[in-house]
């Protein structure tokens, strides 16, 4: 008796004296609470509210996420949205999520370089069978491509062979192929063995565009690529570009040189026949791309870059600086040579693809904003600098986020370390963008919203932030207002459009199956969903 009556004192000892460490457990659910709400209301999408038709479709795409985020937690050998693109790639075409942002119109692609935009299985099928074509291979054995024999030999050791022999002797035409192919891709089943060093990918990323080059000015050829690199973009919804190019003097059969003033014409020409064929495709302008060498070259570019901008000022908007950022030249050692810009000139600087922190490259960013860019290209580095992140949100400077550029150029192996997933979660001015996915297999722009939605989103965020990314793809692009206004309606059409293929595709066949996802979703927002059992 004595003992049980000591329990109970005890007992109400400790149920009313001794509060316990956590002294008030609803305030404490309530605290925790108000700062996951906080933190939610600064991410970028909250503020798209949602119609009933596009929460039916987010419900669906969801159910996809959460399906192949949990394989991945379970193996980690799946995991898709943390592992190395190459070795990720085929398992992303085959679940859900890749089939949906494919079919997902993505507005505008506001950083792409014309040179590497094209698929190489293309390019291979396509335009090393042109007749005509030549390869010879330098000291260190690269392959250059052309059409033509120059008295330099491209800085060839071999002499020239002809292509299309070289394919007859072969024993096997496809191996023959594949063997052209390795040498504007960099794909790899082992990127790390391949290329350990982020100069050895570099090396090879800017050899390729040795390799292709003069393939790329042939006349015939690239028309047919330039026709290519848009229907690949259509083919991807993607509805409008900003092209980064250097607009290179081409030439033909005959060994004629054409001027950049003919070469913009022309692309000028292909552009509108491919809106003429395709309407609800908005079509292409060009940003100039000075190549960041020598203050001779960048003098040179900013002075045809003046003139081009001059004559097709609705066409060639802008300048930017392209090249190894990690390889000197950094923006603030150039002002003079950029001092020579008009006033009312449009910047879009590459900057802050390095990292290097604290390094006269990772300034880039610094001089960029001081410079106005009018966008940044990847702007990696930023999240290291709380400041100038904030003047990128308070004036409103889009990034252009390329996630399988910076993870193929070795700057991130794992795509959830991206300091992109900052930049979401803070709602810093971003659009995804694709850089040069021929060279490294990566058609269109869906796999790198991949990435983004799977890797750098939170495990939360479905349509209204992929919806955010579309849209302010076209806030952050160059339209004028009246573009905008096409752009936005063809964009809205085609938004519907989707919703209805999406619950057409995958709502009514999985509605069992849906409910369930539902049910889950319900009790989505406070939860962390994983491990999931
Ligand atoms: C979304 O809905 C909330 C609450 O109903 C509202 O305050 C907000 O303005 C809406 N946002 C947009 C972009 O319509
Ligand atoms: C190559 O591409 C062009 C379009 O640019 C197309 O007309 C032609 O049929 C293609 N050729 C082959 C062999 O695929
Ligand atoms: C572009 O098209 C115009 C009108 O059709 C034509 O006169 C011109 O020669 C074309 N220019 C080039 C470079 O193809
Ligand atoms: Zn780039």
């Amino acid at each position: 008796m004595r003992a049980f009556l000591l329990t109970i004192v005890v007992l109400l000892h400790w149920l009313f004296v001794y509060p316990g460490y956590i002294s008030d457990r609803n305030q404490y659910e309530q605290d925790r609470k108000q700062i996951v709400d906080d933190e939610e209301a600064l991410q970028a999408g909250n503020d798209f509210n949602l119609s009933s038709k596009e929460a039916d479709v987010d419900r669906i795409f969801m159910g996809f996420k959460e399906k192949e985020l949990t394989r991945g937690f379970r193996h980690e050998d799946q995991h898709t949205a943390a592992l190395h693109f190459f070795k990720a790639k085929k398992m992303i075409e085959k679940g859900d999520v890749f089939p949906f942002l494919k079919m997902m119109p993505k507005g505008a692609l506001l950083h792409v370089h014309d040179a590497a935009a094209v698929s190489s299985k293309w390019v291979i099928k396509n335009l090393t069978y042109m007749p005509g074509m030549l390869r010879c291979s330098t000291a260190t054995n690269r392959n250059v491509f052309t059409f033509r024999k120059l008295k330099k030999k491209h800085k060839c050791s071999s002499s020239y062979y002809r292509i299309s022999e070289e394919r007859d002797y072969a024993w096997y035409t496809s191996i023959y192929d594949d063997g052209l192919e390795k040498s504007i891709n960099l794909r790899a089943a082992y990127p790390e063995m391949v290329f350990p060093t982020l100069k050895d990918v570099w090396d090879k990323f800017q050899n390729m565009f040795g390799t292709m080059g003069d393939v790329f000015s042939y006349l015939p050829a690239f028309q047919r690529y330039i026709w290519q690199m848009l229907t690949e973009l259509y083919l991807d919804n993607v509805m409008y570009a900003e092209i980064r190019s250097s607009l290179k003097e081409l030439y033909d059969e005959k060994g004629k040189v054409y001027s950049k003033d003919f070469t913009t014409r022309l692309y000028i020409n292909i552009s509108k026949k491919f809106v003429k064929e395709y309407p609800d495709f908005l079509g292409i302008k060009i940003i100039y791309g000075g190549r960041r060498s020598d203050i001779t070259t960048i003098k040179q570019s900013i002075k045809e870059f003046i003139q081009l901008n001059k004559d097709f000022p609705e066409f060639v908007i802008g300048y930017d600086l392209v090249g190894q950022e990690d390889k000197g030249m950094p923006l603030h050692s150039v002002l003079d040579a950029l001092d020579e810009l008009p006033e009312a000139t449009r910047l879009y600087f590459h900057a802050g693809e390095t990292n290097w922190f604290g390094s006269l490259m990772d300034a880039n960013l610094l001089d960029a904003i001081l410079l106005k860019t009018k966008r940044i290209g990847h702007g990696y580095a930023l999240a290291k600098h709380p400041t100038l992140m904030q003047m990128v949100k308070t004036n409103s400077i889009g990034l252009e986020i390329s996630p399988i550029s910076n993870q193929v150029l070795n700057l991130v192996w794992d795509m959830r370390n991206h300091p992109a997933a900052m930049y979401l979660a803070e709602d810093i001015p971003m659009s995804i963008t694709n850089d040069d996915p021929g060279f490294w297999d990566a058609e269109g722009l869906s796999y790198d919203f991949y990435y983004a939605i799977m890797s750098m989103a939170p495990n939360s965020a479905g349509l209204s932030l992929l919806k955010a990314l579309v849209w302010h793809s076209i806030d952050y692009s160059t339209l004028s207002s009246a573009e905008k206004e096409k752009g936005l309606s063809i964009l809205n059409r085609r938004w519907e459009k989707f919703l209805t293929e999406v619950i057409t595709k995958w709502g009514k066949k999985k509605n069992k199956k849906l409910n369930k996802i539902n049910k889950i979703n319900k009790k989505r927002r406070l939860s962390t969903r994983f491990p999931t059992k």
